[in-house]
């Protein structure tokens, strides 16, 4: 089977579709840096498949390193490119750190990949290239806005890179992949979302302040313009999401596209709340939630999820897992890491 390479593949999304693709059968090597994911990673990934993957630790932006990991493996036919920094207020602090690493590893990659007779390439992207859309649900073809922070400038930038390497570049087939909000771990609890420090997303947070570490969660802001109040998102299972990756690889393979740089929204299709979170957590765990509303958080949209028709209809891929599902989940692991600590 084809060996396809997984940068960031270490990471919360990441280690989760080398799981799918080596389920698929695809011989998978990775490359990851570990500036924001374990090692340990790999013994969970192998837990769950009895497969360990080739694992490279190499630093992206090593221009040098990417062009000897290509020679070596030069029997790559797919890369999936995960590898980056991506917390949105960081960003606004350190811009540069985040155009070097998002885009300047891009580059490099897509360099070594028009070396090669043909190859295939996924894109890690995010819903956060639409903005505060103006019409929901969110379809690929509503505008690219401009972007609230450097990260999602250079989720924007990065497409723009793929699409006109793909337009020079025949050889080269792409696919961005438009992420909403990935949440949950895998059913064995083997991997899962590992934040490093205080958690900036939704979901580690709650799973965080249930399991005592955190005193309590601040919902940010509850005079929204929304069934209750809360902001609105789409919330999806890793898991549902890393097939999703599997599938659009294997269009790609086959030479199904029908363009050389096509994108497609990945969510459930379904808008939940901040407190319908909150809801769904106490209900799969039994535990009660301590939470607080707080005043809004700066660069926060109000609601957006996502159109699933042209993924349903053009990768034939709709998500299987609930919110209540991901939440469950998502408590496990969380049990799972605090007994191991
Ligand atoms: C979700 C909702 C918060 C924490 C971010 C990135 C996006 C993508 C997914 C990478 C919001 C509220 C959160 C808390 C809260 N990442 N919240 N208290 O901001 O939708 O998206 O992660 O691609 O690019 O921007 O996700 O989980 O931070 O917030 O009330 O302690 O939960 O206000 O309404 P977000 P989030």
């Amino acid at each position: 089977m084809d060996k396809i390479l997984v940068t960031g593949g270490l990471g919360f999304i990441g280690s989760h579709t080398v799981v799918e693709l080596q389920n698929e059968g695809y011989e998978v090597v990775i490359i990851d840096d570990l500036s924001n994911s374990s090692i340990k990673v790999l013994d969970g990934i192998k837990a769950i498949t009895g497969k360990a993957p080739i694992f490279e630790k190499l630093d992206l932006k090593n221009k040098a390193g990417v062009e000897a990991f290509f020679k070596e493996h030069n029997d790559v036919k797919g890369v999936i490119h995960f590898a980056a920094s991506k917390a949105v207020g960081e960003s606004v602090k350190e811009p540069l750190l985040y155009y070097e690493n998002n885009i300047g590893t891009l580059v490099y990659i897509l360099q070594e990949l028009k070396k090669l007779p043909s190859s295939s390439f996924i894109f890690s992207s995010s819903c956060t290239v639409y903005g505060q859309a103006d019409e929901l649900p969110i379809t690929e073809s509503a505008p690219v806005k401009q972007a609230e922070s450097p990260y999602g400038n250079t989720k924007q930038i990065g497409e723009e890179i793929i699409r006109d390497t793909c337009k020079a570049v025949p050889s080269i087939q792409a696919i961005a992949l438009r992420y909403f909000n990935p949440v949950g771990a895998h059913e064995s609890t083997m991997i899962g979302e590992l934040p490093i420090g205080v958690p900036q997303n939704l979901v580690p947070f709650i799973t965080q302040t249930a399991i005592g570490l955190r005193e309590e969660l601040s919902v940010f802001g509850d005079d929204y313009p929304t069934t209750d109040g809360t902001c609105v998102r789409d919330y999806i299972h890793v898991v549902d999401l890393a097939k999703a990756h599997v599938v659009a690889l294997g269009r790609l393979l086959q030479n199904k596209n029908e363009s050389s740089y096509e994108t497609f929204n990945l969510g459930t299709g379904k808008g939940s709340s901040v407190l319908e979170v909150v809801k769904s957590f106490e209900r799969v765990s039994g535990e009660k939630l301590n939470y607080k509303i707080v005043g809004r958080r700066e660069g926060d949209i109000i609601s957006a999820y996502a159109d699933t028709n042209k993924a349903n209809d053009v990768l034939g891929w709709k998500t299987e897992l609930s919110l209540d599902d991901a939440m469950r989940s998502a408590w496990l692991w969380e049990q799972k890491v605090r007994a191991n600590k």
